[in-house]
């Protein structure tokens, strides 16, 4: 057979999505229903609301995704979801509708993870080769994965505490922004200077691991001092001096795997993917490398960076072009690890 389509869920966290993808490479539909209105109030996402969210849209979505890429269940070859690592009773609602939409229509099904997923949103760009390397920078995750092939990835580095996309909502939480933080962060550190010049933790160390927790409480300390002595801080030049540290911290980490491992290929992924400082900080250290170091890079689209299905679709085709296909026990996994 020719084409292989899948439709893909996710719910493992504040986003509700559905896709039709064809052939891994290729975006039919993509329905992306943000609850993040209904979370902002809180300043996070509160797990109770984002299930009952995920509950009321799923059903609808679903229908449109298939609707939007012209397709009926007779043209779908599987059906993909994430299982974890998430909020268990957001990745429950994903994982039951396509569960059941499987049972009832008797097509395959494949639990996705999410990081995987993440890191896969590149294939929706461009080809990946093999071996790739990945900075996967999320909300709840930090890591540089090495990707042998399209379904086996080790983790060669982590976080030891906060994640990025974390550390960006927390200090952002400390500015007055709203929950997440981090699109407005990057927009005001493109207005400031690095006046503060924050801890840039583990940089020298000689793993590839991470930790953002001294920055966050260097830079809330900055602003606890500030505030007791009425003195006014530039919030820009405060967004600037964080986002230049955590900066310098993945570049640096990542420039180092890059020459260690010498992948064939570069793939930025998770919502920090998005941070306009980032990517250009990363394409501008890897055009600087001898051309035979040089990998292909690939940063997903802006819309493709965030939670969505699309990503879980494009990991779900190589599972399925692998055989790796779920049966009626897959359950969701809160902490699931790659
Ligand atoms: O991947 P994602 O949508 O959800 C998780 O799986 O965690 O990532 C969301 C995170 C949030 O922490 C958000 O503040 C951050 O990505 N983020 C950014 C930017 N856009 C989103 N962080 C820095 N710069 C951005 N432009
Ligand atoms: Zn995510």
């Amino acid at each position: 057979k020719k084409n292989v389509r899948i439709l893909a869920f996710e719910s493992s966290c504040d986003e509700t999505s559905t896709a039709v993808i064809k052939n891994g490479r290729e975006i039919e539909s993509l329905i992306v229903a943000t609850q993040i209105k209904s979370h902002q109030r809180f300043g996070g996402v509160v797990p109770e609301v984002a299930s009952r969210h995920h509950i009321e849209v799923i059903t609808q979505i679903t229908k449109e995704a298939l609707a939007e890429a012209k397709v009926n269940w007779d043209d779908i070859d599987a059906i993909a979801v994430t299982y974890g690592p998430g909020l268990a009773g957001a990745l429950l609602v994903g994982v039951s509708a396509a569960k059941a939409t499987s049972m009832a229509t008797g097509i395959p099904l494949i639990g996705v993870d999410h990081i995987m997923g993440h890191i896969m949103a590149a294939q929706l760009k461009d080809e990946i080769e093999y071996p790739a390397l990945a900075l996967q920078v999320s909300g709840g995750h930090t890591e540089i994965v090495l990707l042998k092939d399209p379904t086996h990835f080790e983790i060669i580095g982590d976080t030891r505490d906060d994640a990025a996309g974390e550390a960006y909502d927390k200090i952002g939480r400390v500015l007055g922004v709203n929950y997440p933080a981090g699109k407005t962060i990057d927009e005001w550190a493109h207005k400031g200077k690095d006046t503060f010049n924050f801890p840039r933790a583990m940089m020298e160390d000689d793993d590839y691991d991470f930790s953002f927790s001294g920055l966050k409480s260097a830079f809330i300390n900055t602003c606890h001092h500030a505030d007791q002595i009425h003195q006014e801080l530039n919030k820009y030049d405060l967004a600037a001096s964080f986002q230049a540290s955590v900066i310098d911290v993945l570049a640096h980490k990542t420039m180092r795997a890059i020459k260690e491992y010498q992948p064939k290929t570069f793939i930025l992924g998770g919502g920090v993917a998005a941070n306009q400082g980032l990517r250009d900080r990363l394409n501008q250290e890897i055009n600087k490398l001898p051309a035979e170091q040089k990998p292909k890079v690939i940063l997903p689209e802006l819309k493709l960076c965030g939670d969505n299905a699309a990503m879980i679709g494009a990991a779900a085709y190589n599972l399925y072009k692998e055989g790796k296909f779920s049966d009626e026990h897959l359950n969701a996994d809160p902490s699931l690890e790659l």
